[in-house]
Order: C-alpha cells, then sequence, then structure tokens
C-alpha cells in the first residue's frame, strides 16, 4: 500500500452523484482526485461547472483539480477507488445490484497490486465481500484480502440539508485489515474535520448504515399510524406530538411521505439479508407497508372531503424539499391516486425540471402557480422554500370558499379551518 502524503497518491471516485461528487470534492482538497460517471452528459456537466443535483456550486467545480473522465480507462492508474453508485431496489422490492457490479467490473479491470476499494454504496452486511470481491478478483486476476484490499465507508449525507455536508458528519469506516482500516481513517479524517469512527470491520459498518435508514422509517411509519388513529378519534396529530415532546426521551418524528432512493429502499436491503438467513422481518416491512400506503390513504381521504371532479392544485413533486431530484417521489404516487377518484390535479413545482417530469412519469408541471380560477383543493406536498413564503393572502386567494388546504408537511403551521376553507393535516 502507498503512502497517502506521497504526491502520487491517486483517488479515483465512481459515481458522482449526490453522493460521489461532494465526496470528490472534499477528497480533491488534498489528494489528486479523478471522478469517473458512467453518464456521459453527466461528465461532460461537470467538465463544464455545472451540478444539477445542486449539491456543488459551480465555483466550487470549476475551482476543484478533479479529472473528470468518462471512461475509466482514460484515468490515470489510482491507489483507491471509492465506489459511490446507486443500490435501488427491482419491482418486487429486493435487492438491484446491478450498477455496483458493473462498477467492479470496470474498477476490477483497472486494479493494480495494493490498490484498496472502498464502497460507499449503501448495502446489505455481507455485499461488498461476498457480492463485489469475487467480481475484483476475477478481473483484475489478483487476490483479494493478498494483493488488494477491500473497504467499507456508508455515507450519511443528507441531499438538500447544508448544515450535514459531507465534512461535518462524523464518517464511519472499516477495512479488510486493520491496516486498510487505519489508511482509510488517514485518508477521510484529512478532509472530514468531523473525524472519522473505526468500525469492527466491513460487515458491521454495511450494517450500522442500513439499520440507520431503517430505524428512521420505522419510526415515520410509527408516527403515520398513529395520526390514522388519531383521526379516528378526532384528535389533532400536531397537538398530540407537541405535548409527548414535552418528555425527554420522546422521538420528534413528524408523519408525511417517505420517498427518495434511501429511507424507503434501504429497509428492503436489511429485509432480504433477513429472509437470507431464514428470518421474518417483521417490524421492518410493517413500516415499509405503512409508509409505501400513505399516498393512497390522503388521497382516500381528500376524496371525502371533495366533491366530484374536483380541481386540484398540488405544490411540489420531487421527493423532498429543496431537491430536485424526483425518483421515488410519493407526491407521484398521490397525484395518481387523486386523478385516479376522478379529481382534475394540477402540479408546481419551481425546483424539479419540466423535462425530468415529463421523461420520468409524463406528467406536466404548471410553469408558475397562477390559475384563471381558484381550485377546490390545494395540497403542499413539498416543504420547498418558496412554498413556505407564499403569504397566506395568496393562499387564500388560490382556493375557493370552503375549499380545502392540505398541508402535508407543516408548511404552513399557523394555518387553521376557518369560514373560508378547511385545512386538512396528518
Ligand atoms: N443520496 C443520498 O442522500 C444518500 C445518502 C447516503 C447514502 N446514499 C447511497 O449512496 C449511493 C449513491 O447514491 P446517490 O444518491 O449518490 O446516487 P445518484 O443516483 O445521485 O448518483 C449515482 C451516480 O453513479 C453513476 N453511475 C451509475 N452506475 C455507474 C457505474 N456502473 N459506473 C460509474 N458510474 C455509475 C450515475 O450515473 C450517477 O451519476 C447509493 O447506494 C445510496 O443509497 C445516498
Amino acid at each position: 500500500m502507498q503512502n497517502i502524503w506521497q504526491n502520487n497518491f491517486r483517488i479515483t471516485v465512481v459515481g458522482l452523484g449526490y453522493v460521489g461528487l461532494p465526496l470528490a470534492i472534499a477528497l480533491a482538497r488534498k489528494f489528486s482526485v479523478t471522478g469517473f460517471d458512467a453518464d456521459q452528459q453527466r461528465v461532460s456537466e461537470l467538465r463544464s461547472g455545472e451540478d444539477r443535483t445542486g449539491e456543488v456550486s459551480s465555483a466550487e467545480l470549476v475551482g476543484s483539480r478533479i479529472e473528470f473522465v468518462g471512461d475509466l480507462k482514460l484515468a490515470a492508474p489510482s491507489d483507491l477507488f471509492v465506489i459511490a453508485v446507486p443500490t435501488p431496489i427491482d419491482g418486487d422490492c429486493r435487492p438491484d445490484l446491478s450498477a455496483l457490479q458493473s462498477a467492479s467490473h470496470a474498477v476490477g479491470r483497472n486494479l493494480n497490486p495494493g490498490n484498496v476499494v472502498v464502497y460507499e454504496s449503501t448495502v446489505y452486511p455481507g455485499a461488498t465481500e461476498e457480492v463485489c470481491a469475487p467480481i475484483l478478483e476475477a478481473e483484475s486476476g489478483l487476490l483479494c484480502g493478498e494483493e488488494f484490499f477491500l473497504g467499507y465507508s456508508p455515507e450519511r449525507v443528507n441531499p438538500g440539508d447544508r448544515e450535514h455536508t459531507v465534512d461535518k458528519v462524523i464518517k464511519v469506516v472499516a477495512g479488510q485489515t486493520l491496516k486498510v482500516t487505519e489508511l482509510l481513517a488517514s485518508i477521510y479524517s484529512a478532509v472530514i474535520p468531523a473525524g472519522v469512527y473505526q468500525a469492527t470491520d466491513i460487515r458491521t459498518a454495511e450494517a450500522a448504515k442500513v439499520i440507520e435508514n431503517a430505524q428512521r422509517d420505522i419510526n415515520i411509519a410509527f408516527i403515520n399510524e398513529v395520526s390514522m388513529i388519531f383521526r379516528r378519534l378526532g384528535l389533532d396529530t400536531d397537538s398530540v406530538l407537541a405535548a409527548a415532546r414535552t418528555k425527554w426521551n420522546f422521538l420528534d418524528f413528524r408523519p408525511g411521505l417517505v420517498g427518495g432512493h434511501c429511507i424507503g429502499v434501504d429497509p428492503y436491503y436489511l429485509a432480504h439479508v433477513a429472509k437470507k438467513t431464514n428470518f421474518d422481518p417483521e417490524i421492518i416491512l410493517a413500516g415499509r407497508r405503512i409508509n409505501d400506503g400513505m399516498a393512497a390513504y390522503v388521497a382516500g381521504e381528500m376524496d371525502r372531503l371533495l366533491r366530484a371532479s374536483s380541481r386540484v392544485l398540488v405544490l411540489g413533486l420531487t421527493f423532498k424539499e429543496n431537491v430536485s431530484d424526483l425518483r421515488n417521489s410519493q407526491v407521484v404516487d398521490l397525484v395518481k391516486a387523486i386523478a385516479i377518484k376522478g379529481h382534475h390535479v394540477e402540479i408546481f413545482d419551481p425546483i424539479a425540471s419540466p423535462d425530468d417530469v415529463q421523461a420520468l412519469y409524463g406528467l406536466t408541471l404548471k410553469p408558475s402557480m397562477e390559475a384563471t380560477e381558484p381550485y377546490d383543493a390545494i395540497i403542499g406536498a413539498v416543504a420547498h422554500d418558496p412554498f413556505r413564503s407564499i403569504a397566506p393572502k395568496i393562499l387564500d386567494s388560490l382556493v375557493k370558499p370552503e375549499g380545502l388546504l392540505v398541508d402535508l408537511k407543516g408548511i404552513w403551521p399557523d394555518l387553521s379551518s376557518t369560514d373560508r376553507c378547511r385545512v386538512w393535516r396528518l
């Protein structure tokens, strides 16, 4: 293994999305970095200083010394490979490791003796050693653990979150040997002032990551479930939570739609590995069922309150606030569920790309919130900053007298039902 402080120590980051790009930028502050992405358009955008995820500014991109390549063969030989490609689920909610496998093939073909390959993608415990290592060995002809080494360092960034950026969150690292763990600890701690935590081994680090997100999913599912119970009891969930939160150890979760490619996906990775050991993961899958059913639940409740063929305006379509990422957005399910009930739905999202919305879901975004006549219902579905700052007068003008204002994300906390319109919350 190379001395990391030698001038020619080079790191290649594979997969330059929400996780890989900010990490590559951070690593490039101290090391020589190549960034490889299989999406050629992404590579040319990054070369021209554009990050469409909005995580990295143009100035940072242009100012970084990263060499962006669309073909790993064109990259300078590396000492360390960091893999941050997507790990989604397939149509049957099973782990889809195809990007991870294909990235491992590409890296394997470029491996040299002494190299270290660190995976950052979220996986189930065992995936790095059982799925990726054999591919690296087969492609490189090198022996894992002797001629090259594995590492795992889960990513904890939170898209759109300017507070918990990659350098401000403790990084868990684990290597195949103690020497590799220490090497990774030195590399990551050089660029992450928050520091590193050395996990016992790779499987422990993989398990830690996957339970972080599964725990969040389950906690939100619990609050979603109690919000459905409270509705039947005629209780206001916000008021109940405000009271309960005064206890020091009450966990502060809110009801809502769970989308995206982490919280709603990672529990299935944990369930998958549990089932492989013949264990039936009850809570994990119950959480998924509840959260996956929330769009249909909200649509059903709204339908009961609306007259037939109502006009509905949905504010926000992305999977979370202040990000443009539309993948696995539960709001899309909500739009479809409302439309199936015979209502006419229009969508406004100032952050989502209209072309992406059309390409991914065949839906059309309104160019502005303006309407020729007020709507029967407005749904605040995503808490983008511009929606939080809508003046109450504007909201009022958008909805018909006795219309419905649905706030799914606590966007307008001060709003309450008046004679003029009804407010509905989870
Ligand atoms: N986004 C998050 O908030 C977050 C947080 C923590 C962990 N993670 C995990 O990190 C991993 C990456 O997630 P992301 O959000 O950055 O994904 P992403 O979709 O934003 O980016 C992945 C990038 O990898 C590229 N890619 C796909 N296959 C490739 C291949 N074979 N070779 C090279 N490049 C390839 C894609 O073109 C894309 O640019 C996932 O496992 C995810 O679960 C994500």
